[in-house]
């Protein structure tokens, strides 16, 4: 930044009473921001010492806890995604807990009202018989990471079907009507688009192009994150067809394998994990955003690319050009979401915070946006969605876990590990309170 730039956003910032001092479109205020946004106040939904399964009845939760199915220090919380109920507009949250390990009694569960000594009860989702097999029934779930609700209503679930690297089902989509709790729709990945034992499914990403109240959400591509296989699978609904994408875009980069996460490190070689898509009705060239866990890289490929199957036969050098690298963070983050008015966020390592990046300029360093630092609570955002709420305003959901102790084995169950945030995306936006 240039001396004179600083004296100007100095002297705006002296003369200006208003709090929207900066423009989230604008890049001179990388400086300045911290100071506006330090420790950043987000509204709790959620906090948790450990996740407190709930279960049909005291006797299953013995039995589940004598037999292994059950144990209370291998549970880790991913991702978060909330669903209004009409008419009185009060939010279900839901969490995921995929079975990494052993010991998860059940993967895909939502909040309740109840208190118990660790923090409040989950409830498994769509029902306790979804879950209870732990990988002998297929029709079930076996192991989820992340969801996406679409704008009509349904939970895309992806399922990786695996349980602690044991490949025990076909990954599937098992989408869920969530007014009625009715199946709608399952597609099981043939043998082609997975690799046994070594995929993990952790992100699906729903893109409807014929939203409500116009649409009905019949246009409909998903877009799945394969972070241990480093690939991405596209699955087109209308036409029940799916493909693969692997190329050195989805693979992980071993310079950024070593994750840092408030002073604790631990390594991890994974591909794939953050996937949006430019929003509707914005007048631009549609492209899906996507980045790999180890990488610092943030890619983009025109939807007209990806969406065309006939593209992908040629293996690693498939549509290989039509791949733009379209800037470096210098570090890691995890899940990302996309607002309407197209700003692609992300939960960065470094500072440890919620960051912002508007899809219309060039990706650098004075361009991406700290939008919400908290070394504490934020570290780390592994779940992450932006919703629109029954009175039309966004807002931006995150579930931080601190997946760093996690993987040291240095996680304290006697503080707050687990917690769900939720602030206003145009508070986030202006640096207003949530
Ligand atoms: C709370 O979590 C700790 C750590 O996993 C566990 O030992 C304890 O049994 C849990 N308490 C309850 C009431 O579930
Ligand atoms: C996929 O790309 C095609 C070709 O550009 C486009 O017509 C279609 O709307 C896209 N589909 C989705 C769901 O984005
Ligand atoms: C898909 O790509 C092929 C080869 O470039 C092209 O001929 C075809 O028109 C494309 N299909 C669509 C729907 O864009």
């Amino acid at each position: 930044m240039h001396l004179i730039q600083l004296y100007i956003v100095l002297v705006f910032v002296n003369f200006c009473a208003c709090p929207t001092v900066y423009n989230y479109n604008g890049g001179y205020v990388q400086q300045n921001q911290q100071q506006f946004h330090r420790y950043k106040e987000l509204n709790t939904m959620y906090e948790a010492r450990n996740l407190e399964f709930g279960f049909p009845s005291a006797a299953e939760r013995q039995a589940t806890l004598r037999d292994g199915r059950y144990n209370p220090d291998s549970a880790l919380p991913i991702d978060v995604d909330v669903f209004y109920t009409p008419p009185n507009g009060s939010p279900i949250i839901f969490v995921t807990i995929p079975r990494f390990g052993k010991g998860i009694p059940y993967s895909l569960a939502y909040l309740t009202n109840v208190q118990r000594p660790n923090g409040t009860e989950l409830q498994p989702y769509p029902s306790y018989d979804w879950h209870w097999s732990h990988g002998k029934d297929c029709n079930g779930l076996t192991s989820v990471c992340r969801v996406h609700i679409d704008p009509c209503g349904r939970m895309w679930i992806l399922d990786s079907g695996e349980i602690d690297n044991e490949q025990f089902c076909p990954p599937q989509i098992v989408v869920i009507d969530v007014p009625t709790t009715h199946l709608l729709h399952r597609y099981r990945l043939p043998s082609e688009m997975y690799k046994s034992t070594v995929s993990r499914f952790v992100t699906p990403y729903v893109d409807c192009t014929d939203p409500p109240p116009r649409g009905e959400c019949k246009k409909v591509f998903v877009y799945m994150a394969d972070a241990t296989g480093f690939g991405i699978v596209v699955y087109d609904v209308q036409n029940a067809r799916s493909w693969r994408i692997e190329n050195k875009f989805t693979y992980p980069d071993p310079d950024f394998s070593t994750h840092t996460i408030a002073g604790e490190s631990f390594e991890l070689l994974e591909g794939a994990i953050g996937l949006a898509t430019t929003p509707l009705g914005l007048g631009l060239r549609r492209s899906l955003y996507f980045h790999s866990f180890s990488n610092d890289a943030q890619v983009a490929i025109p939807l007209a690319v990806i969406n065309n199957s006939t593209l992908w036969d040629f293996g690693l050098g498939s549509a290989i050009e039509q791949f733009s690298v379209l800037g470096k963070r210098g570090v890691q983050c995890g899940a990302s979401a996309m607002t309407s008015s197209g700003v692609l966020l992300c939960g960065h390592y470094e500072p440890v915070g919620l960051f912002g990046w508007n899809i219309r300029n060039p990706y650098t360093f004075q361009t991406r946006f700290l939008l919400a630092e908290n070394p504490i609570k934020l570290q780390f955002i592994s779940g992450l969605k932006v919703i629109r709420n029954p009175w039309g305003k966004e807002e931006v959901w995150m579930l931080s876990n601190r997946l760093q102790k996690v993987f040291t084995g240095k996680i304290n169950y006697n503080e707050i590990n687990y917690r769900i945030m939720r602030c206003g995306l145009h508070e986030l936006l202006q640096g207003r309170p949530c």
